[in-house]
């Protein structure tokens, strides 16, 4: 069968092991997702999160009419949560019952999760013990996926850092920060910088959920399609969890940095000719009839990972939600997350109103922008040509999750051209910060958006740098300054130094 040429273990795609129904998987697993819903983005179907008959390794996501699909669960603080006695007798923390969304409730969690963010990170010398409350994505577990403890695969991650680099609320050693704010043309602004977490992306928010979710589910092979950054995360998680990692990119349009990641974490790498659509195509066809768990952000728990961005910002602010949230948008995930954050935090009075989302599109990338143009009476797709090879996607998975983003949040799609991404990339580098072309489109974008009138000067505005600058060394590389090599005399050098 073709399953072998992949060189997958014995029962897996069409063998027992991979093929269990849910009543063979842990009593833990099962009762845990038993409080986990999917609900269609474009039909409003609503599946259980594990159906029955199902197979392990052939979880939905799409609903039967074509639409991605979004998670569902109700959201409760620990201590409201009901103790359920299972066989055995042990205890399962019942999700599954109100809302916890009152006012009096938003400073609960607003005290849980600064309890947590301040538990010092240390690991016992004789344990293998999870550092749960220090990852920045299951600090916030309540609101992104029931796991049993022992299933989660965490670096951790998060933690990321939020730079101040408006021209207001820069401090005096933050002076080469500020020309940030300067170009940006405003007074408090900050950059969440994504590039942080373990493997250099935003990426790894979802995949610690995702791959968290393929061992739950008992999957020994997970996959995915990428411009990059989500291939090189998820070989890092698969070879952590001992599962083994499938990539599919677009040949010749991934950077150097994220091609090497994937291959050092030792993922097997399949370049493809056609392009990030092409390759997202296959990948779910592969996925699907081979039984190898899919983990692009048509996953609907990858989002719900993403979704530990948006409560971080919050909680580095101290829970006071900025006026704008600005974003570099592709296959938009990341939009669909972030926005669903916000949602959350403000129905659960964690914050007291919805930050506008910005998501900004390269010009030659920018399908949802054409969309949005036209209020979004129809879908747009094209073909995808940017430098920004992390965002090169023309017909995004996750545009009806992201539209509901932008209309409730009173958000907005903006288009940068590549020579904006990168003369606002060269401020973010010279600032010292740094960042990988497809996350300067977030300070282009607002730089525009600044200039349009549409963000006031004086408003209060999150950008976000999805990934880090070592990703794509190629791009924005200063020239009069790249390769001067001089002898090693005083002299040589005072000429360089003029
Ligand atoms: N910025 C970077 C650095 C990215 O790698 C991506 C997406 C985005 C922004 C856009 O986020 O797709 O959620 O709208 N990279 C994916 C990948 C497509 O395969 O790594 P999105």
């Amino acid at each position: 069968m073709a399953i072998n040429s992949t060189g997958l273990q014995p029962g897996q795609g069409s063998g027992e092991e991979n093929n269990r129904s849910h009543t063979l998987l842990s009593s833990d697993v099962v009762a845990a997702l038993s409080a986990v819903s999917l609900r269609c983005v474009e039909c409003s179907a609503l599946y259980p999160a594990l159906e029955a008959g199902q197979r392990a390794s052939l979880p939905r996501y799409r609903c039967t009419c074509g639409g991605v699909l979004d998670v569902e669960m109700k959201l409760r603080l620990p201590h409201q949560r009901s103790p359920v006695a299972r066989e055995g007798g042990d205890v399962f923390l019942d999700f599954d019952a109100g809302t916890g969304g009152a006012p009096a409730a938003g400073a609960e969690w607003r005290q849980l999760f600064d309890e947590r963010a301040t538990t010092p990170p240390i690991w016992s010398i004789s344990t293998d013990k999870l550092l749960l409350d220090c990852s920045g994505v299951w600090r916030y577990r309540e609101l992104i996926l029931p796991a049993p403890e022992a299933y989660i695969i965490s670096r951790p991650e998060g933690n990321t850092g939020l730079y101040p680099v408006g021209i207001e609320n820069c401090g005096s050693g933050r002076s080469g920060h500020r020309q940030i704010g300067l170009y940006a043309g405003l007074e408090r602004f900050f950059l969440k910088h994504e590039g942080e977490n373990p493997t250099g992306s935003f990426k790894d928010r979802g995949m610690t959920v995702g791959v968290t979710m393929a061992n739950m589910l008992g999957a020994k092979a997970v996959a995915c399609a990428s411009t990059g950054n989500t291939s090189a995360s998820l070989a890092s998680y698969a070879a952590q969890a001992g599962m083994r990692g499938i990539v599919f990119l677009p040949a010749g349009n991934v950077s150097g940095g994220k091609l090497a990641q994937s291959l050092a974490y030792g993922a097997q790498t399949i370049q493809i000719e056609g392009d990030f659509d092409d390759a997202m195509r296959l990948v779910e066809q592969v996925c699907n009839e081979l039984g190898i768990y899919l983990l692009n952000s048509l996953n609907p728990f990858r989002v719900e990972g993403q979704k530990a961005i948006g409560f971080e910002i919050l909680q580095q602010l101290d829970w006071q939600a900025p006026d704008w949230l600005v974003l570099p948008a592709g296959n938009l995930g990341n939009t669909s997350a972030i926005g669903k954050a916000f949602r959350q935090a403000y129905q659960l009075s964690l914050i007291s109103h919805m930050p506008r989302i910005a998501s900004i599109q390269a010009a030659g990338a920018n399908p949802f922008y054409r969309s949005f143009k036209q209020n979004f009476a129809s879908r747009e797709s094209v073909q995808a040509d940017t430098i920004a090879t992390a965002i090169k996607i023309g017909n995004p998975v996750s545009y009806t999750r992201a539209r509901r983003v932008i209309e409730e949040s009173d958000g907005i799609v903006e288009s940068v051209t590549d020579d904006e991404i990168l003369a606002a990339k060269a401020v973010i580098d010279r600032a010292g910060i740094g960042c990988e072309p497809a996350s300067a489109a977030t300070l282009a974008g607002v730089r525009k958006l600044v200039a349009q009138g549409i963000i006031k000067r004086d408003e209060h505005v999150v950008g976000v740098l999805t990934g880090n600058l070592l990703k794509d060394s190629k791009t924005g590389i200063p020239q009069e300054t790249s390769g001067i090599v001089v002898q090693s005399t005083i002299d040589a050098v005072r000429r360089v130094l003029g």
